[in-house]
């Protein structure tokens, strides 16, 4: 089966009267899941969206990270990889599409253009100069003691996650143009993790290791836990997405982050929809050079530096990140900045940590609309602890510094109002030079907003009535 696979997709990659114009060339099926491009013949076209295939160009815009992006060396048209349509959409495909990886990396384009389900693991890291065509729908089973067995899902040690698949490798560019699905049917697991609070829920999309790359045009549906990681990559630009975690039940679909990002340097996410329970993006250890902008977040918990100082004798550094123009809706937070105290303890097995180091810099907050959050704007250096005597006994030692809020509109929830706002941290040490301005945000009911501001010197907030405590 799979020598036969391969000898096909060669006669795929090498035949030169197998010439494929993006997009508008047809393709057929082959019995072993592997499909061959032929010229324009629509016949053969019945299982397919028909599509365009074509790379989109993706640029940052207005920001970018002040780092030049990588180019793209040139595809070969002829080294094309098209996984067929299989006989039974249910059938795990995860040895085809890495079958099709594996022929048609360096140079060439793989065509996921059907309807798949992967039911095993499927590591991607080693791609160079390739680019991935999403436009059908990638189906993740539901196969909870599948993924949970040792040689199920790959382990996350970061926050005790894991991920069904990984990508990395140089020069990629994986693209759905408007169009591809990626559903990581989640509700069985938000289901489970009710009975089991250490459940390992996998990540749905986890680049690791992924040097220049494109991600754009793609929806993302229900993921079991987060929906993106960006873990150990550099230039990345991720762009037209729509993220949707929904809960039949009506509850929030727990910890479905829109990205996290993680040992990662020159990131820029933006022109998004977000949909979902957790943070709508968040900046993990050791995210620098970050950009994230025009993204509508609805539910979330806000566009979130942190937590940080998670793990003792960890150093986490989060520098130079420019959020602008963010829609917030139906939010915990607009711009949060959450870090744990100086000592561990837990407040149950998602609630573990604190003692760790390190500093949060240079981070700035552009133009963001609110509506209906509870606060447009929460600094914490006591996160995962209810207990506040703890934190003035241990301070955190993530230090936080540089941090400007601009721009702010929009009306908070009913829930704290008159309180729009809280800043508090943990002493003066530990926070200096954060600055607000034109800052308009109010309460629903009209009132005068009002703010909980602590621990710091408090004179760069622009306008803001700080009182110690609400
Ligand atoms: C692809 O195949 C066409 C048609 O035979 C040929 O003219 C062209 O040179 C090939 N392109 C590459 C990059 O090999
Ligand atoms: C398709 O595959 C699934 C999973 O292996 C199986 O349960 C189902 O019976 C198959 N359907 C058909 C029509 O063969
Ligand atoms: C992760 O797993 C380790 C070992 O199983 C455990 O000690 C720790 O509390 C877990 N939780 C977090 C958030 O790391
Ligand atoms: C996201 O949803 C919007 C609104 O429904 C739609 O216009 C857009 O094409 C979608 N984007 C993608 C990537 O499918
Ligand atoms: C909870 O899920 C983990 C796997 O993620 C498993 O090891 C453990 O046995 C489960 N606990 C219960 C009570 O089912
Ligand atoms: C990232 O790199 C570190 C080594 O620096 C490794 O331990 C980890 O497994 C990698 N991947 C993720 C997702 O953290
Ligand atoms: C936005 O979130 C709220 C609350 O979480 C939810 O009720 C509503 O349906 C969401 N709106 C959209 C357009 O998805
Ligand atoms: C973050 O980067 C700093 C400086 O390179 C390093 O010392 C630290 O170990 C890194 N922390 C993590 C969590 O990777
Ligand atoms: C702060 O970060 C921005 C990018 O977000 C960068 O342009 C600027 O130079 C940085 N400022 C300092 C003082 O490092
Ligand atoms: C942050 O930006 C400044 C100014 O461009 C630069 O000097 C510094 O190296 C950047 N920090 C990191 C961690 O890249
Ligand atoms: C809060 O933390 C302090 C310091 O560790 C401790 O003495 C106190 O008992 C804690 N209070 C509660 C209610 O746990
Ligand atoms: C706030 O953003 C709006 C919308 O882009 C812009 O028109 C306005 O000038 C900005 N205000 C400030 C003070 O930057």
């Amino acid at each position: 089966m799979c020598m036969c696979v391969k000898s096909i997709i060669s006669v795929a990659c090498l035949a030169s009267k197998f010439d494929i114009m993006h997009g508008n060339s047809l393709v057929h099926s082959l019995a072993a899941g592997i499909l061959v491009a032929t010229p324009l013949a629509t016949a053969f076209y019945t299982d397919h969206k028909r599509s365009s295939t074509a790379r989109p160009a993706i640029q940052p815009f207005p920001y970018n990270t002040g780092y030049a992006s990588f180019t793209s060396l040139a595809r070969d048209a002829n080294k094309t990889c098209v996984v067929a349509a299989p006989a039974n959409a249910s059938v795990d495909a995860a040895s085809t599409i890495l079958a099709a990886f594996e022929t048609c990396n360096n140079g060439g384009t793989v065509i996921l253009d059907a309807e798949y389900t992967i039911a095993s693991r499927l590591d991607l890291t080693f791609l160079q100069s390739v680019d991935v065509a999403i436009t059908g729908t990638i189906n993740f089973a539901d196969d909870i003691d599948y993924w949970t067995s040792p040689e199920g899902a790959f382990s996350i040690t970061y926050q005790n996650s894991s991920t069904f698949w990984k990508i990395g490798g140089t020069d990629v560019n994986i693209y759905g143009n408007s169009v591809g699905v990626i559903n990581g049917n989640g509700e069985t697991w938000w289901e489970a993790a009710q009975s089991n609070d250490t459940l390992v829920r996998p990540i749905l999309f986890v680049a690791d290791g992924l040097e220049g790359a494109t991600i754009s045009g793609l929806n993302y549906v229900n993921p079991p836990n987060w929906f993106n990681l960006i873990a150990n990559s550099t230039d990345v630009t991720v762009s037209n997405l729509n993220l949707s975690a929904v809960w039949s039940t009506g509850a929030e679909a727990p910890n479905t982050d829109g990205w996290d990002i993680y040992k990662s340097d020159s990131v820029v996410v933006q022109d998004s929809n977000v949909n979902n329970g957790d943070d709508c993006v968040s900046f993990k250890p050791n995210s620098t050079n970050i950009v994230v902008q025009n993204l509508i977040c609805n539910g979330s918990h806000g566009v979130s530096v942190g937590s940080l100082g998670q793990y003792v004798d960890e150093y986490d550094i989060v520098e130079n990140v420019t959020v602008y123009n963010i829609s917030m809706s139906n939010a915990s937070d607009g711009a949060r900045i959450k870090v744990w105290p100086g000592i561990e303890s837990s407040e149950g097995a998602l609630l573990d940590g604190g003692g760790g180091s390190g500093y949060v810099k240079n981070v700035t907050y552009d133009l963001l609309v609110n509506y209906d959050n509870t606060w447009a704007i929460e600094v914490n250096q006591c996160y995962g602890q209810s207990n506040t005597t703890l934190c003035e006994l241990y301070p955190s030692k993530m230090t936080i510094s540089e941090i400007w809020f601009n721009n702010f509109t929009g009306t908070t929830s009913s829930s704290k109002e008159p309180y729009v706002g809280t800043l508090v941290c943990s002493s003066t040490s530990q926070c200096w030079d954060i600055y607000a301005s034109d800052i308009t945000v109010k309460p629903p009911n009209g009132a005068a907003p009002e703010w909980t501001c602590s621990g710091f010197n408090t004179s760069g907030l622009e306008g803001f009535d700080c009182v110690a405590s609400a």
